[in-house]
């Protein structure tokens, strides 16, 4: 099962916060973009990005994130491919990444985080603020958005093959089509601080 549409609804029956909600669909739209540049199915990568952490909310330790969302994905019929790659985002689970939707998805999901949280300190909150250079800055900063592991972002684009800086960029451009959806269009800039941008 690859629907886009099932994907959201499991998404939203499970995660009530918007934060992670917004986290899905960032995760969802590297993930598109990078299946139409590495030839994969669009479609089911973005469904991996979309649902990768659908149990988090529900179930948020180690002990059960992933592991429990394997199960009901299992259940409800999602492919050993789909729930594989889920498994091996990871780094505790042991499950190896060895495909490019596997690598992927760990490549793309501490960043699309990290340049949410950037954007997010920008004056008009939004993407077309940020570049790859802000984000290299904002990595060296120990104190910014501490939470986000740089050493996954680093060795998620080495094992996938791509330049750091080439990959920030590639991940900030897949994101901008759903800037609105993100809340980093710019119109959030006239509201109060978001409290927290990551998950
Ligand atoms: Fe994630």
């Amino acid at each position: 099962m690859t629907s886009r549409t099932a994907a959201w609804n499991l998404l939203t029956e499970f995660t009530q916060s918007e934060s992670l909600r917004k986290h899905a669909l960032a995760v969802e739209a590297c993930m598109r973009a990078y299946a139409r540049k590495f030839a994969g199915d669009e479609e089911r990568w973005g469904v991996v990005g979309l649902i990768h952490d659908f149990d988090y909310e529900k179930y948020p330790s180690a002990q059960e994130h992933p592991y429990k969302g394997n199960e009901i994905l299992k259940e409800r019929g999602y492919s050993d491919e789909i729930r594989r790659a889920i498994m091996s985002h990871a780094e505790y689970s042991g499950v190896s990444r060895d495909t490019p939707l596997e690598k992927a998805l760990f490549a793309c999901d501490e960043l699309a985080g990290f340049i949410t949280a950037v954007a997010l300190i920008k004056p008009g909150k939004s993407l077309a603020e940020v570049d790859a250079k802000s984000v290299r800055k904002r990595m060296k900063d120990k104190a910014f958005a501490r939470k986000v592991n740089r050493d996954d972002i680093i060795n998620g684009a080495k094992d996938l093959g791509v330049d750091l800086d080439e990959h920030i960029a590639f991940c900030i451009e897949a994101m901008k089509p759903v800037a609105k959806e993100l809340g980093l269009d710019g119109s959030a800039a006239t509201l109060p601080p978001a409290s927290s941008a990551q998950k």
